[in-house]
């Protein structure tokens, strides 16, 4: 409870919990020659011999004394001075904002549920009406800065984490622009709006105010209005186009149609509630489709087309929970807000709450008095209908090209790596890094998020986990292997600290690039070096996503030739989602899955052949000796 003041909320008979408040350190800059040292490093063995000469030759020249990187560098410090997190501005607009490609698969993670059985339609929308009641419940402990702090644990735990994230779930919006995106936050005025939730079902929307007359709706009365939402879907002449497949679109494609959409006051009004909601509830029609972890993935990351559940959604929304008539449910969410970390947090508290809870449902309840929820209405001028084909067409060709694979190793899990006195973490990227030599031969330029909440408005870094201790050690697995595997988990650990620490190299090159673009400064040859488009193609984009419930997390490849790899580290058993493209011809989920299970395999019994009791201490060294400088 650290991080906590306790007091007594008199009226309501129970005590409360309120956030302390944290100071939370400011972002540093690293120092400009140890970024570019460890640029060289992280590159000079995925670049060919000539490219890295000629590399070597710009970075020299660039961090050269009284050079363009010094003038950077000193401008980026005066930055730090004058903001709360130097680099956020520039990674939100670089890592999300200016990104163009449409958001199902290319950006929205997902949160895939257990399957649920649902017996009957007043099922369904009882669990919509659970999980709503427990929104809501969330929804004031985040307002009521009620939420318990989190604290960083593996690597240097037990430091408070930034909670800004927090407070961006339900009240932000991606509104589309022609060049650039915008994050809108919802402002907060003295006189509390009223507060409304969107119901998607069979493509339409519906308003469903959650507090009426400052009263919030309970569980009762929003079954009760979910059963009027679902009656008013059934009536088929009131059907409209599916508006929401232009927010499957491309980002830039989306902000056309928008501009047209809002040039008349109905659409207009329909997207300003969509806008200001909550979140959206989406009810879905049954798939037709088996409903394997795999499939249940797929369905939470592109709704199945347009044939299936597609439309059922508003992509620009950080929150749509969807809830599917024949038990696949789970969340879908907008990124550029908070990270996945965050996103489980919150799906945690609201599995918790169902199953801890019971429904407090015994039947429906009567017809009562509330106000009925208020389908949107659109109108659909020829122009939109040519964007809602063009959408439509793109969002087919997204999901039939989805090559997916989510899949259980179920050898061994964080217990088993944990006795070998290795980072699980650093572990499972070594043998990603492993499977991927395997299946191509080569390492890429390798992605995996580290979370920087330990400073001030902290959202991500880098850590490049293609390190040359990895491509040795892959490279040689057949001589003194073990030796090498504990040079390829120390570097992986090293740089995972660093990264944790804000002495990583990605944000800090994002930053120096991002100044001199503001300064109206020629860009620096270092940015538009070959290696350095390279380094930022990130063919295997990673992320460890734990979760406590039985759920997990899945995403799709950040480039055409790569794949998405989120994992799921438990303690007997590992649950990794490996995704691609099938347009691809170098890329394949399922042999980069087979091949991985073989991977992990190798390790385990390399890691068992050999006596590993004697290693262990050497981990952290190298990377205190660096950062020592820098203490919590
Ligand atoms: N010997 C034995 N145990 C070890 C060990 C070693 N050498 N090194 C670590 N461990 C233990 C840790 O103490 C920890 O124990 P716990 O399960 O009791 O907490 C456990 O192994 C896990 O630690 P590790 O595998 O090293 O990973 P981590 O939890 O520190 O995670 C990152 C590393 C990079 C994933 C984490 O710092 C991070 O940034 N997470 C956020 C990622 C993210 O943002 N994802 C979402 C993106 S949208």
């Amino acid at each position: 409870d650290a991080g906590f003041e306790k007091g007594t909320s008199k009226k309501h008979g129970r005590s409360k919990c309120k956030q302390k408040t944290i100071i939370y350190f400011y972002l540093p800059v690293p120092p400009l020659q140890q970024t570019l040292n460890m640029y060289l490093k992280c590159t000079s063995h995925l670049i060919t011999e000539e490219q890295l000469k000629k590399t070597k030759a710009i970075v020299e020249k660039f961090g050269a004394p009284g050079g363009m990187g010094e003038f950077l560098q000193k401008k980026l410090l005066e930055r730090s001075e004058h903001t709360a997190n130097w680099v956020y501005d520039y990674w939100l607009e670089d890592m999300y904002l200016s990104n163009r490609l449409a958001l199902p698969v290319n950006s929205s993670p997902v949160m895939v549920f257990p399957k649920q059985n649902f017996r009957s339609q007043s099922d369904t929308l009882r669990f919509a009406a659970h999980l709503i009641s427990g929104v809501l419940e969330y929804k004031s402990l985040i307002d009521g800065r009620a939420l318990p702090v989190d604290y960083a644990r593996g690597q240097l735990a037990g430091t408070p984490l930034c909670m800004d994230q927090y407070n961006k779930v339900f009240t932000s919006y991606r509104l589309p622009g022609p060049k650039t995106d915008t994050l809108v936050a919802q402002k907060s005025t003295v006189m509390p709006e009223p507060e409304h939730i969107i119901v998607a079902c069979k493509n339409q929307f519906f308003v469903l105010d959650v507090v009426i007359n400052f009263r919030r709706l309970n569980e009762k009365d929003l079954y009760t209005q979910l059963e009027r939402i679902r009656k008013m879907s059934d009536i088929e002449e009131e059907r409209l186009p599916p508006i929401g497949l232009l927010t499957s679109d491309d980002r830039t494609q989306w902000a056309e149609a928008r501009s047209m959409l809002i040039k008349d006051s109905t659409n207009r009004d329909s997207i300003d509630m969509i806008e200001r909601c909550l979140c959206l509830v989406c009810l879905d029609e049954p798939s037709g489709t088996e409903l394997t972890d795999t499939n249940r993935a797929l369905l939470m990351l592109h709704g199945g087309g347009t044939d299936k559940n597609g439309g059922n959604r508003w992509y620009d929304k950080p929150m749509q929970f969807v809830i599917g008539a024949d038990g696949s449910c789970g969340v879908v969410c907008e990124h550029s807000p908070f990270e996945g970390i965050v996103l489980v947090q919150c799906t945690e508290y609201l599995l918790r709450y169902m199953r801890g809870s019971p429904s407090k449902l015994v039947r429906a309840a009567s017809m009562s008095e509330l106000p009925a929820p208020r389908q949107l209405h659109w109108k659909c001028s020829a122009d939109i209908q040519t964007f809602l084909t063009s959408s439509a067409d793109k969002l087919q060709r997204l999901v039939k090209n989805l090559d997916m694979n989510v899949s259980k190793f179920t050898g061994y899990g964080k217990e088993f790596i944990k006795k070998q006195k290795m980072s699980p973490d650093a572990y499972v990227q070594v043998a990603l890094q492993f499977t991927f030599y395997r299946c191509h031969g080569c390492l890429v330029p390798t992605y995996e998020s580290a979370s920087i909440r330990r400073f001030q408005e902290g959202r991500v870094d880098n850590i490049r986990s293609s390190t040359p201790e990895a491509l040795a050690f892959v490279k040689a697995m057949d001589v003194e292997k073990m030796e090498l595997l504990w040079t390829a988990i120390k570097a992986q650990t090293n740089y995972t600290i660093l990264a944790i620490t804000g002495m990583a190299i990605d944000n800090h090159l994002l930053g120096l690039r991002e100044i001199a673009k503001e300064l109206k400064l020629e860009k620096p040859e270092l940015f538009s070096d070959t290696t350095y488009a390279t380094s930022i193609h990130f063919i295997l984009s990673t992320s460890q996503v734990p979760t406590t419930e039985e759920m997990f997390c899945c995403y799709g490849p950040v480039v055409p030739n790569g794949y998405g790899a989120c994992y799921n580290p438990q303690t007997d058993h590992i649950i990794f989602c490996v995704s691609s493209f099938c347009d691809s011809a170098e890329t394949s989920s399922d042999l980069f899955v087979k091949t991985l299970e073989g991977c992990l395999k190798e390790m385990q019994d390399l890691c068992t052949k050999c006596n590993t009791e004697a290693k262990p201490k050497l981990l952290f060294t190298f990377v205190f000796e660096k950062v020592s400088s820098f203490a919590f």
